[in-house]
C-alpha cells in the first residue's frame, strides 16, 4: 500500500512538472511560429538580433580602413570633395563646369595639389578630411582633372 501511494505521488509530481514545463515552453514556441509565419517581421527580428554583431563588424572595417589600403581618387572625391564640388557650395569650382577650371588649370598640377593639401579660400586643408594622406588627396585632384580637362 505504502509503495503504491509513493509511486502515485511520483506520477502526480511528473504530471505537474510536465504541465509547468509546457506552460512555460508553449508561449515561446508559439512566438517563433508567429515570426516564421510573418516573413517580413521575421526578417526585421533577425536584423535586430544580428545588429550588435553587424555594428561590431563595421567598426572593425573602419579600423582596418584607417590603417589599411589607401582610397582611390573617385572614392575620396565622392566621400569628401563632392559635397562642395558637385554643387558649387561655398563658391567651389564645379566638377561638371569646365569653365570654372580653365583659369585654375594654368597653375599646373603641383599648385592644385598644394592648394587642396594646404587649403585655399573657403576650402579647408585636405577638403576638411585631415585623415587623408597626400597621395589620396592627389588622387582626388587627378580624378577632378580627368573630368574637367
Ligand atoms: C568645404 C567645401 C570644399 C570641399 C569639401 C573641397 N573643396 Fe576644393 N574648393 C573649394 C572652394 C571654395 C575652392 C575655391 C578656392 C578659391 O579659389 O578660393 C576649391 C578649390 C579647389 C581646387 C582648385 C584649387 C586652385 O588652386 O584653384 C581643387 C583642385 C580642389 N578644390 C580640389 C578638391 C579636392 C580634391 C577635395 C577633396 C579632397 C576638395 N576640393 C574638397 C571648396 C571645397
Amino acid at each position: 500500500m505504502a509503495e503504491q501511494h509513493s509511486s502515485k505521488s511520483i506520477m502526480w509530481a511528473i504530471i505537474i512538472v510536465a504541465a509547468v514545463l509546457i506552460a512555460i515552453l508553449f508561449p515561446l514556441t508559439n512566438k517563433s511560429f508567429e515570426s516564421a509565419a510573418n516573413n517580413n517581421a521575421g526578417a526585421d527580428e533577425a536584423e535586430l538580433r544580428i545588429q550588435p554583431v553587424a555594428r561590431f563588424q563595421l567598426a572593425k572595417v573602419e579600423v582596418a580602413e584607417a590603417g589599411g589600403a589607401p582610397k582611390d581618387g573617385p572614392t575620396v572625391y565622392n566621400s569628401v570633395c563632392g559635397a562642395c564640388h558637385n554643387t558649387g557650395a561655398a563658391g567651389a569650382p564645379k566638377i561638371d563646369a569646365k569653365g570654372d577650371w580653365t583659369a585654375r588649370l594654368g597653375a599646373g598640377n603641383a599648385a592644385l595639389y598644394a592648394a587642396v593639401i594646404n587649403g585655399k579660400g573657403a576650402m579647408p586643408p585636405k577638403g576638411g578630411a585631415a585623415k587623408l594622406s597626400e597621395d589620396e588627396v592627389k588622387g582626388a585632384v587627378d580624378y577632378i582633372l580627368s573630368k574637367v580637362k
